[in-house]
């Protein structure tokens, strides 16, 4: 199975990635391939202005994955303008029927509100976005001596796990359809 995460802070090094990483970490089986697009390391234009190879790039992976996890940080209550603008560039081309699950990570108390809003978003595009999120607060994880983020909670590792495996188990029912 091919799955797709999109991290969606402006920020190099940040929490949102760190997330991302240990997602990929519980899902990485022999079976499955796990690709991170950490959208700050991306050259994708403000929609309207030229288009890039590294678009190209974005949309051709985001096509071929069977599943996307879409992670952004808490920005006032909403998810990324980074991120808003790299979905603005996908299409049902890339989530029509398609399974996806959302993670977001705030400075403050952990917050749905981003994700709630994502969801109206994964809604225009046709993507079945599952019920199980995941929604990390800065307590959730520590930075270590060299300023990295590391020690996630055991909590979130096994809500980790539960997302995950609700991803998988849908993406196994609507796999074939996507390569008809
Ligand atoms: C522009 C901006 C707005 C923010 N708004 C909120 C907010 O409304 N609530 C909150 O809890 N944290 C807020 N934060 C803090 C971020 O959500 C928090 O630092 C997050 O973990 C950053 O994720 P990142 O490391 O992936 O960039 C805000 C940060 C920025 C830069």
């Amino acid at each position: 199975m091919n799955l797709l995460i999109i991290s969606g802070s402006p920020f190099p090094g940040s929490s949102t990635a760190f997330l991302a990483e240990e997602i990929k970490a519980q899902i990485e089986q022999p079976e499955n391939h796990v690709e991170i697009i950490d959208l700050c390391q991306w050259d994708i234009p403000l929609l309207g202005q030229p288009e890039t190879e590294e678009l190209e790039e974005f949309k051709r992976v985001a096509t071929k994955a069977d599943a996307i996890i879409i992670g952004t940080p808490n920005f006032h209550t909403s998810f990324s303008g980074i991120l808003k603008n790299a979905l603005d560039h996908l299409s049902f081309d890339q989530f029509e029927g398609k399974p996806v699950a959302l993670y977001c990570t705030s400075g403050g108390m952990r917050n749905t509100d981003p994700l709630a809003q994502l969801r109206i978003v994964m809604r225009g595009l046709h993507a079945l976005a599952i019920p199980t999120h995941l929604c990390a607060s800065s307590s959730d994880y520590k930075k270590d001596e060299n300023g990295k983020y590391g020690s996630l909670s055991n909590e979130m590792k096994k809500r980790i796990g539960k997302m995950v495996d609700s991803l998988i188990a849908l993406a196994g029912m609507t796999k074939s359809k996507h390569h008809i």
